[in-house]
C-alpha cells in the first residue's frame, strides 16, 4: 500500500486521518442503481455515481426530516430525498425545495457534510482530514470530483 492513502479501519475511530482513505470498492457502484450507504470514521454517509458518471460523498441523511439519501433519486448532479424532494448536488449543496414559495432562496443555506472522492486501482477514496488534501501518484489518470 502507497503511504498517502490508508484503509480504511472500522475501530471506532471519530477522527480521520489526514491521508486519503478507501471509502468503497468500485465494484460496489457498479450496478444500475449506484448508490451505496458508506460509513467512515462515526460519519453515515452516502456514496453514488449521479448521471454524469461523476461521484459524490454526502451526508446520508436529510436535513429535513432525517430521511435516508440511500433511496434517493438520481438526478441531475446529485440526489433528491425521497420524502419532500428536497435536491442536493454531489457537494452536498441544497439546490431546490419544492414546497418552498418560487422566490424562497432557503435552500441556498442548507448543506450536507461532502467529501471529496476520487476513483482509482478499483478503489474509491476519500479525504475527511483537516485542511487540503494530499497529492495521490498518479492521480491524473484518476477521476476527481
Ligand atoms: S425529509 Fe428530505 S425533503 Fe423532507
Amino acid at each position: 500500500m502507497r503511504p498517502d492513502v490508508t484503509d480504511q479501519i472500522d475501530n471506532g475511530e471519530t477522527t480521520a486521518p489526514n491521508a486519503w482513505i478507501k471509502a468503497a470498492a468500485s465494484a460496489g457502484l457498479a450496478g444500475p442503481r449506484p448508490v451505496i450507504a458508506v460509513t467512515l470514521y462515526g460519519q453515515r454517509l452516502v456514496l453514488f455515481r449521479d448521471d454524469e458518471g461523476e461521484l459524490g460523498l454526502i451526508g446520508r441523511h436529510c436535513p429535513h426530516r432525517g430521511a435516508d439519501l440511500c433511496f434517493g433519486r438520481r438526478e441531475d448532479n446529485g440526489l433528491r430525498c425521497p420524502f419532500h424532494g428536497w435536491h442536493f448536488d454531489r457537494t452536498g449543496q441544497c439546490v431546490e425545495q419544492p414546497a418552498e414559495p418560487e422566490d424562497s432562496t432557503m435552500y441556498k443555506t442548507i448543506k450536507l457534510p461532502s467529501y471529496p472522492v476520487v476513483e482509482k486501482d478499483g478503489f474509491i477514496l476519500t479525504y475527511m482530514g483537516e485542511g487540503e488534501p494530499p497529492a495521490i501518484a498518479g492521480l491524473a489518470d484518476a477521476q476527481q470530483s
